[in-house]
């Protein structure tokens, strides 16, 4: 087993012998919560709690009894005591240079995947069809595909599941409509992206006429009845948005794909299975006709228990008894332990409740567990909820169109000396970059305000800011290559790490494990976003202060390895958040 290039990693296995040694074996699980610090580099701050649990007065005493324990000299440079009992480490420049050296050119950095890998489902984007992406599938698309990169990525197994809305009463109008324009001509509508306006000329008629109307409840009964043309009609919609939607994740660059699909009409064969089983268990009970749950502890603004219901009065099922045949399939045949759903803040008592009732019926037990990756709305430059100046919701195309059209212009102005073909493509990178950085940075439970002018800025906490520090550090590579001959060296090789930039640099590279171990457990990209952007500073000042080509020998090489392991780190970093990084800008 290779060591960690994290020293809180390498170190934490040393903690735990000397721990044992010192204290006894009782006490060598103690968690010896180091940290990196602002006045060493790291700090280990378990001798404080210890002290309580073994009746000791005094923690300094602890912490000095546990240092002169610790056996970590090819790691540690010195432990200072500090403060009540606080053990500041400061780490050998030598062991870094050593870790450094070891993991070039390992395209994991040296981060091993999970030992135990666990089955994860991502339910994200999850679209409706004949209705358009809006900017709100745009917070779902983004965060659901960083999560699953990273996931993923860690050694995970990972189904992506697009809950597409595919089923239910609107499908009665839909069909109506498709029919009334006939098939050609709603093909070609839904085919170039207007399904706003398929959608509103079908919900306008449904609402002025009734003839319409009673065309549009017939089909709807029609195709729960599993009528043949009927179905036949249904798919056109389907396949149309779903090639439509396809389009739109292909243009802001996700990792959705048409097999990821499995929208509402998937689970039907079950719905009355699900109804079924909740009887069995004496779960479910009538209520107004309607096959009901009322799980303990959800209520009314009036202190009346909240119902879920499961199959409605007219025997039509509903969302929450989709999702309930969801959960029960993705536990049971996907055998999934962890179920992400990555959907606005506004469904959280729906998934609340239908977790609970899961929970009843035994489709969710432990180990297996589900969590709402719940989010916030995208702002305005008014604060108010993003719109269109005629007050419609903002189609997700047109702003991944005019992000586009923003990265063209600060491309060209740039990167004029880049030939014209290969700016559009770095264009469509910096775009996407800004919308997706700008999303991913900001905690997710926030909302934030979208505004392109500042998302495509190349100074600042922007996604264009990494990615000009990524094609920063490729290009001091080529040009390394190019003026002094010097290409980075090879794994193993002798490397000195002696000014205080290059330390702190590759400090902040070995972070990158830990930080995507936080971001997979709270779920929370921004923190990989911070850590990028932090590593982004850091490779600039030192780059400020650490001549690259114009050093000599080891040093040289040391650099060079520097440049390399940085931009090795924000490629994958930023891939994982779902931006690609151009090696030229
Ligand atoms: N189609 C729904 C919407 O646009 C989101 C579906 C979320 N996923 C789920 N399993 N319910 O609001």
């Amino acid at each position: 087993m290779t060591t960690s290039i994290d020293p809180t990693r390498a170190l934490a296995p040393r903690f735990a012998l000397a721990l044992e040694a010192e204290f006894g074996a009782e006490h060598r699980d103690v968690d010896p919560l180091l940290q990196w610090s602002d006045r060493a580099d790291l700090q280990a701050n378990c001798a404080l709690g210890l002290a309580k649990r073994i009746g000791e007065k005094n923690p300094r005493s602890v912490a000095e009894r546990l240092v002169a324990k610790l056996d970590a000299s090819d790691i540690v440079e010195r432990f200072e005591i500090a403060g009540p009992g606080f053990i500041n480490i400061t780490i050998k420049p030598e062991w870094l240079a050593s870790q450094l050296s070891s993991r070039l050119g390992d395209p994991r950095m040296g981060i091993a995947k999970k030992s135990a890998p666990e089955v994860i489902v991502i339910d994200y984007s999850s679209p409706n069809v004949a209705k358009e992406m809006h900017v709100g599938h745009l917070r779902s698309t983004v965060i659901g595909d960083a999560l699953a990169l990273v996931l993923e990525w860690q050694g995970h197994s990972v189904h992506r599941q697009n809950h597409v809305g595919d089923w239910g009463t609107p499908f009665g109008m839909l069909i109506e409509h498709l029919l009334d324009l006939g098939e050609t001509r709603a093909v070609e509508e839904l085919g170039v992206g207007e399904l706003n306006g398929f959608y509103q000329a079908a919900r306008a008629k449904f609402n002025e006429s009734d003839a319409f109307k009673d065309r549009a409840r017939k089909r709807v009964v029609a195709l729960q009845a599993g009528d043949k043309e009927t179905l036949r009609l249904w798919k056109i919609l389907v396949d149309e948005s779903a090639s439509y939607f396809a389009t739109v994740y292909k243009k802001l660059d996700v990792s959705l794909q048409h097999e990821h699909i499995a929208g509402e009409s998937f689970y039907n064969p079950w719905l009355q299975s699900v109804v079924e089983e909740l009887e069995e268990k004496k779960l479910s009970e009538l209520s107004d006709g309607a096959v009901c749950v009322f799980p303990p502890g959800f209520v009314s603004k009036e202190k009346k228990p909240l119902p879920l219901i499961v199959q409605k009065s007219d025997e039509g099922f509903g969302y929450a008894a989709t999702d309930l045949a969801a959960i029960r399939y993705r536990t049971q045949t996907l055998k999934a332990t962890r179920m992400l759903y990555v959907v606005g803040a506004p469904q959280a008592q729906h998934f609340a409740m239908v977790f609970a009732v899961a929970k009843m019926a035994g489709w969710l037990a432990a180990p297996a567990r589900a969590e709402h990756v719940a989010f916030g709305s995208v702002l305005g430059a008014d604060k108010k909820v993003f719109r269109t100046r005629s007050g419609d919701s903002v189609r997700l195309v047109d702003l991944i169109d005019a992000s586009y059209d923003r990265a063209l212009e600060v491309v060209n102005e740039n990167s004029a000396h880049i030939p014209e073909g290969e700016r559009s493509a770095i264009a469509k990178a910096v775009g996407n970059a800004a919308i997706k950085y700008a999303d991913l940075s900001s905690d997710r439970v926030k909302d934030y305000v979208f505004d392109l002018d500042r998302m495509v800025q190349p100074t600042g906490d922007t996604g264009v800011y990494l990615l000009y520090a990524h094609a920063r550090s490729r290009s001091i590579l080529r040009k390394a290559e190019a003026d002094a001959g010097v290409t980075v060296p090879a794994a193993g090789s002798r490397m000195v790490i002696e000014h205080p930039a290059e330390k702190r640099l590759v400090l902040q590279l070995s972070k990158l494990e830990s930080v995507l171990d936080e971001v997979a457990a709270t779920l929370a990209p921004h923190k990989l976003c911070a850590y990028l952007f932090d590593l982004s500073v850091h490779f600039n000042k030192f780059w400020d202060q650490c001549p690259v080509i114009k050093s000599e020998g080891d040093t040289r090489a040391t650099r060079v390895a520097l440049v390399a392991a940085t931009a090795d780190a924000l490629k994958l970093g930023l891939s994982l958040l779902g931006i690609s990084a151009p090696d030229r800008m």
